[in-house]
């Protein structure tokens, strides 16, 4: 069986974020900056890399990989590696591999891939979506097309991926679309899952005046839906409420309300090789430099070692008038969210 990967605090790392680029077509306002300066391609990890990585992990117990960014699906190769990783899905019997291989995308690249995806053994991906209306859309990540998202989704419903939405509650911004957002989810089939806008790099925009608390939604999404807590866990930090009316689930992602460190199993690799112990602390590990030293497998295998003594009890991000910087410098692109 694998030597499972665990940290200072018990807590057992079965989750793998990997980012595949820092880049991405759009500038939601709360993730970058309208001017990102993205790293240089001779900084990024080869595919051959990510790989190399991703089987390490694997091999100490990662059952579930998700496939981040940046916008993933702009990596050019991308296929190559969502193919190799799909191989190591697990039949029941085998001790090493993944239970689940999957992606969070914003989806305006999805038309094209759906199928491709479906077929190397994706099964569901999350899909980051704020509103249902072209203009404002536009205004969040000041240049998408709202269209090429739908047809996106279109896809993945023919190519019979299963949906996840993610939507940043902001307040002014999108909040009156809170109950639309649930109703049009319930007609599609897709879970949705709310999140609170985190403090992560300078964007040039001011978070504390749209930071919208979840306790809040919920109470308001309560007067006109009934929901139930629901058992169901997908190993990510989302709490899930089932919703009668639709069907479907309804998630909570609340870093700033409530926190949920406690129970982190996951640690995140960017497209440059730093293994990120936390979303919102600097804890890293430079794995592109243990990769290309040489020392092979067992080098990378003592390197994830030492990462799990450095993964931090959590995050200690708050948003208060007092401190309006931002509790990391990297921004949301560059860990993978
Ligand atoms: P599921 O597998 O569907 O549960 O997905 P997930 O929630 O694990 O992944 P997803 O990409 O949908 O994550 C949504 C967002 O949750 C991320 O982009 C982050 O904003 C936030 N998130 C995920 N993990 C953490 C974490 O460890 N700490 C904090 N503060 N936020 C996290
Ligand atoms: N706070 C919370 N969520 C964020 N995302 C990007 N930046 C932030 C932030 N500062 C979300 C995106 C996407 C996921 C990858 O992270 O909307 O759903
Ligand atoms: Fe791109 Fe996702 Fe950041 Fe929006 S949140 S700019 S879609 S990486």
């Amino acid at each position: 069986p694998p030597r499972p990967l665990v940290d200072a605090f018990g807590r057992t790392v079965t989750y793998l974020r990997l980012s595949v680029t820092d880049r991405c077509d759009l500038r939601c306002a709360y993730c970058m900056a309208e001017d990102m300066v993205f790293l240089p391609k001779r900084d990024l990890l080869s595919l051959e890399e990510l790989e190399t990585v991703a089987l390490a992990f694997i091999r100490r117990g990662v059952r579930k990989i998700r496939i981040t960014g940046g916008e993933p699906l702009h990596r050019r190769g991308l296929m190559g590696l969502i193919e190799n990783l799909g191989r190591t899905l697990r039949p029941a019997e085998r001790e090493c591999g993944l239970d689940e291989l999957t992606l969070t995308t914003n989806a305006t690249r999805l038309a094209e891939v759906a199928g491709d995806l479906a077929a190397r053994g994706v099964r569901r991906i999350n899909v980051s979506l704020d509103t249902l209306r072209p203009e404002r859309f536009r205004a969040i990540t000041r240049r998408g097309d709202l269209d090429r998202v739908m047809a996106g989704l279109a896809a993945a419903d023919r190519a019979g991926l299963a949906v996840k939405i993610n939507t940043v509650a902001l307040r002014g911004v999108n909040e009156d679309e809170i109950d639309a957002l649930l109703a049009w989810c319930g007609t599609r089939g897709y879970d949705l899952t709310f999140i609170e806008t985190m403090p992560l790099g300078d964007t040039g925009t001011d978070r504390i005046d749209q930071y919208l608390p979840l306790t809040e939604v919920q109470a308001r999404l309560k007067r006109h839906w009934t929901l139930s807590e629901s058992a169901h866990r997908t190993g990510g930090p989302a709490r899930y409420w089932d919703c009668r009316e639709t069907g479907t689930r309804l998630g909570f992602i609340t870093p700033l309300t409530h926190n949920f460190c406690e129970g982190c199993n996951r640690v995140r690799l960017t497209c440059t090789g730093m293994l990120y112990l936390c979303l919102g602390q600097d804890d890293s590990l430079d794995l592109r430099a243990v990769l290309r030293d040489g020392g092979g497998a067992a080098a990378l295998d003592e390197a994830l070692d030492r990462a799990m003594t450095k993964k931090p009890k959590g995050h200690d991000f708050i948003i208060d008038r007092t401190s309006r910087a931002p509790a990391v410098s990297r921004h949301m692109s560059t860990t993978g969210g």
